[in-house]
C-alpha cells in the first residue's frame, strides 16, 4: 500500500473542535506522531501505533514520520490548533527540501485546525476584527533584537496583536520586556486579553488595559490578545465583550 503523510492540527483543546476531516485521518492512521501532551491526546486502538516525542526535536520528528511514510505507512503528524501556526507544517517541509529525494514525492497532506489566537478571539467577542498580526514570542528559534523591533512596528502601525509562546519557566524575563516595549509603544489602556486553556474546562480569560498588564499574567499555557488603538469594549455582568471595529474612517 503506498504510504501517506498528514500534518493536522488537533485544535486548542476541546475535541469538539477537532475537524471532521482530521477526526477523519486519525482514524485512517497507522503511524502518530508528535510532542508527547499532543500524542497523548489521540486514544490507543489496534493498528495505531503512537510515537510521542520531546519537544525541540521538530526535524528528527520530521524525518521518522517521512521516512514511515515512504515504507507504506499511513502516518498523522499532530500539532495543537493549526499545524502551521508556530507549529510542525513547516518543520516538516524543512525536512523535504533538506532530505531524501524521494520524499518530494511523498502523498503530502496540510489539515488545518482552530489556532488558539481564534478560539481565544471567540470566547471575548471579536477583538481580531479588523487588520492584526501573530508574534511567537519565544526566541528559541530567532534573536530577541528582532522580535522587539516587530513588536515596535506592530504598535507603530496600529494593529491588534496576537501573541504565542508569551513567558516560560526558562526565559522569565522576555515577557516583562515585551510589555514594557508594547507599554512604551501603544501608549494608552487599549485592551489586553490574557485567554488561558482556553476551550478547555479550566479556561480562564483575564482582560485589563495596556497600562495594567504585568509579565505574571502569562505562561506558556496562555494565548494574549492585544487590541489596536480602536478596539471597544462593552461591560456587562460577568465577562465583558471586546471588539476591533471593521471599518476605519479614511
Ligand atoms: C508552540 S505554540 C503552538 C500553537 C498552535 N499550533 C496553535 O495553532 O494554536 C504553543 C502556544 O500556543 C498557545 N496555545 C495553544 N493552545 C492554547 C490554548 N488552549 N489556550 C491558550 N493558549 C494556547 C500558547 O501561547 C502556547 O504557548
Amino acid at each position: 500500500m503506498r504510504g501517506s503523510l498528514v500534518i493536522a492540527g488537533l485544535g486548542p483543546g476541546n475535541d469538539a473542535l477537532i475537524t471532521p476531516e482530521v477526526q477523519d485521518a486519525l482514524d485512517r492512521a497507522t503511524d502518530i506522531v508528535g510532542y508527547i501532551p499532543y500524542v497523548a491526546r489521540i486514544a490507543a486502538r489496534p493498528g495505531l501505533t503512537l510515537h510521542p516525542s520531546d519537544n525541540r526535536v521538530e526535524i528528527d520528528r520530521s524525518r521518522l514520520a517521512l521516512d514511515m511514510a515512504c515504507n507504506g505507512r499511513q502516518v498523522v503528524v499532530v500539532s495543537s490548533g493549526d499545524p502551521s501556526v508556530f507549529a510542525m507544517a513547516s518543520a516538516v517541509f524543512e525536512a523535504v527540501e533538506h532530505g531524501e529525494p524521494d520524499w518530494r514525492d511523498l502523498d503530502i497532506q496540510v489539515l488545518p485546525g482552530i489556532t488558539a489566537m481564534l478560539a481565544a478571539s471567540a470566547a471575548c467577542g471579536a477583538p481580531l476584527g479588523h487588520d492584526f498580526c501573530a508574534i511567537n514570542l519565544s526566541d528559541n528559534l530567532k534573536p530577541w533584537d528582532l522580535i522587539e523591533k516587530r513588536l515596535r512596528l506592530a504598535g507603530e502601525a496600529d494593529f491588534a496583536m496576537a501573541f504565542y509562546n508569551p513567558r516560560s519557566k526558562s526565559r522569565p524575563e522576555g515577557f516583562a520586556k515585551a510589555l514594557k516595549t508594547l507599554q512604551d509603544t501603544c501608549n494608552d489602556a487599549r485592551p489586553i486579553i490574557f485567554a488561558r486553556n482556553v476551550s478547555r474546562p479550566d479556561q480562564t480569560i483575564n482582560i485589563v488595559p495596556l497600562t495594567e498588564a504585568t509579565p505574571d499574567m502569562a505562561d506558556m499555557r496562555t494565548v494574549v490578545l492585544l487590541g489596536s488603538s480602536r478596539t471597544r469594549i462593552i461591560q456587562r455582568n460577568g465577562t465583558p465583550f471586546v471588539y476591533t471595529p471593521r471599518s476605519v474612517e479614511g
